[in-house]
């Protein structure tokens, strides 16, 4: 071994021992003809002091030494004299004077400062991505990754589920985003797919008789990607036999409060659980935000007689008219309502009705069409304080008012710092909720038919399936979700596994026989030998880090993420191929010449 101890474990139990330590030059400064770096590597920073009287030829090493130059020191440890013991360093009571000093590797000037805490651009970031993974938050974030992968590992282990392996080229799977395709070089005008997740495997190991499967996987799909969305990503994969959706519930949430405890050390409480339809009616969406309440109002009922055109139009239309209620915003400027308008505009709405909520009266540009019984009944329904703001939404489409109004939420919150300041071991930071019991179908207004909302093996709840010809937007999924503070973090549902009732449901969805065998033929056909009832669930590992880690983009804690547009600036793929490349794969280009 190169060293004896980790920079950042000594403290005063090694005082008087000589150490031998190895790592990367923190930063330098001179005082008074001694020169003190702050010696860094994965365990943290420690002091050494280079002075000549214990070592003229350390000291003189020491000179030439610059920021991230890697190093070997040997010295011996000591306490710091009192008063200038660093009460913000792990072993600011102690320091490490230099008797011998190694260069091991010298560094060019690095494109940004490890140890400072300026904003750098991203792009330089994930171009120098080695060196930005050396700054301490970065650690702090791989490291959380490590302790919550392996403490899932150590839940399903104990669990008695299986780890197994699933193909990366393989078939185009059902999650409905757009596929990353691999050319095939032996079977020309071929491809694969890279997965979008295991999802037909593991319904296969239920086949199999392997009863309870789980995966730490790589998936991808080649969509918009967002705050929360990476072409490649990894999901904690699992999917369990002769079970029903409680089940599923009950090992996931036990897996969740296990890896808390021993990633993070906090207990967390059971998990709210809400119907999707509760969800959408009381917070607008399906991934609700529970820490704070701002939750929505249904106002139809104070306006149903209400001659104020816009309303009267919608309720007519058999539409939705909502409120949220900003808590002491009621006085907020005319700019800043505007700007509300504006926002409500840009989520989709058609316009927004603010209301201020003063002591005697309401103001607001429709008040004077308000009657007065509609004044006490929208005060009642919202239950707004003098001082408050309402904000109204109303649409023909009651989607369109949850989702306006959803947005506002989440902003306006924001924006009045309603969401409390993130404490990771307060137990109440972790607002985990189940969402269950969702619509199996949605409507596509575009192509004018129905869609499935999870995947098409998603079970059906008993008594709805009797609907699935003539009325489908009835019929409820045996799917379920996690959310966490505003993020989906899992989905999964009960699978089919009757043959009938899935070719009912490939027609409820207009997919023919022949297409159905097409596309699933070989989950189809596996299901004609004995498949047990069977579900499961896939929590995304990128985002439940990134939440434990308390971060709002989970490229912050993936080692060698993507930026927005797919791209990867360290090695700069996705790249052009020389023509032979193409040629094997029996591939010409079409893209214009660079
Ligand atoms: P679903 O498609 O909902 O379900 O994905 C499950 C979870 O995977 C994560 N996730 C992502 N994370 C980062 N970037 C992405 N592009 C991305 N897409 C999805 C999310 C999401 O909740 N096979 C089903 C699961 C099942 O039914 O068992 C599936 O993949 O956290």
């Amino acid at each position: 071994m190169m060293r004896s101890h980790l920079c950042g474990r000594l403290g005063a139990e090694q005082a008087g021992e000589r150490v031998e330590l190895c790592g990367w030059v923190h930063t330098r400064r001179d005082h008074g003809g001694v020169t003190f770096i702050d010696l860094r590597d994965t365990t943290g920073l420690v002091q050494v002091v280079f002075n000549p009287e214990i070592s003229e030829r350390s000291h003189e090493v020491a000179q030439d030494l610059r920021g991230e130059f890697c190093i070997k020191v040997v010295g011996e440890v000591r306490t710091r004299k009192a008063g200038t013991v660093n009460p913000n360093l792990g072993t600011g009571e102690v320091e490490v004077a230099a008797q011998e000093v190694e260069i091991l590797s010298r560094a060019e000037t690095p494109p940004f400062q490890v140890d400072g805490h300026q904003e750098v651009d991203e792009m330089l970031r994930l171009r120098y991505r080695y060196i930005d993974l050396r700054r301490e938050e970065m650690q702090e974030n791989l490291k959380l990754r490590h302790a919550i992968v392996s403490a899932i590992r150590r839940f399903f282990d104990a669990e008695g589920f299986l780890e197994i392996e699933t193909p990366m080229l393989t078939r185009s799977t059902p999650e409905g985003a757009r596929d990353y395709l691999v050319p095939s070089r032996s079977h020309p005008g071929t491809f694969y797919a890279l997965p979008q997740s295991p999802q037909l495997f593991k319904q296969l190991f239920m086949v199999s008789g392997l009863d309870r499967y789980y995966q730490i996987v790589k998936c991808f799909r080649d969509e918009d990607l967002r705050a929360d969305r990476q072409p490649e990503f990894t999901q904690l994969d699992l999917e369990m036999s002769f079970v029903d959706v409680e089940d599923v519930l009950d090992v996931t949430e036990r897996m969740f409060k296990s890896v808390w405890k021993e990633a993070l050390g906090v207990e967390l409480a059971d998990f709210t659980r809400l119907t999707y339809g509760e969800s959408l009616q009381r917070f607008g969406t399906d991934k609700p935000d529970l820490r704070f309440g701002m939750e929505l109002t249904d106002l139809s009922d104070v306006f149903a007689a209400t001659e104020v055109k816009v309303f009267r139009g919608v309720l007519d239309a058999g539409g939705a008219i909502k409120g949220v209620t900003v808590p002491r915003q009621g006085a907020l400027g005319r700019k800043d309502l505007d700007a509300l308008v504006d926002q409500a505009k840009a989520l989709g709405a058609g316009g927004l009705v603010w209301v201020g909520v003063e002591a005697e009266t309401l103001r607001s540009p429709l008040d004077k069409f308000f009657t007065a019984d509609e004044r006490v009944a929208l005060r009642k329904a919202t239950d707004a304080s003098d001082g408050d703001l309402i904000l109204v939404v109303a649409d023909k489409r009651v989607s369109v008012v949850n989702k306006v109004l959803a947005g506002l939420r989440t902003r306006l919150a924001e924006r009045f710092d309603l969401i409390p300041k993130l404490d990771r071991s307060d137990p109440d930071a972790w607002r985990f909720a189940w969402i269950v019991d969702f619509p199996w179908f949605e409507w596509n207004d575009d192509e004018e038919r129905w869609d499935f909302i999870h995947h098409p093996f998603t079970g059906i709840v008993g008594d709805t399936a009797q609907y699935l010809e003539s009325d489908p937007g009835k019929v409820i999924s045996k799917s379920y979700d996690i959310t966490l503070n505003g993020w989906e973090l899992a989905s999964g549902s009960i699978r089919i596994h009757d043959r009938e009732m899935q070719q009912r449901v490939f027609r409820a969805l207009g997919i023919s026989d022949e297409e159905a065998q097409e596309k699933f033929s070989f989950l189809l056909d596996a299901f004609k030998y004995g498949p047990p009832p069977h579900g499961g669930i896939a929590p995304g590992i990128d985002r439940i880090v990134a939440l434990a880690a308390g971060q709002t983009n989970i490229r912050e804690v993936i080692a060698f993420p993507k930026t927005q547009t797919a791209f990867d600036p360290l090695t700069g793929a996705p790249s052009q191929v020389d023509e032979a490349q193409l040629k094997v794969v029996h591939l010409r280009s079409t893209a214009p010449k660079p």
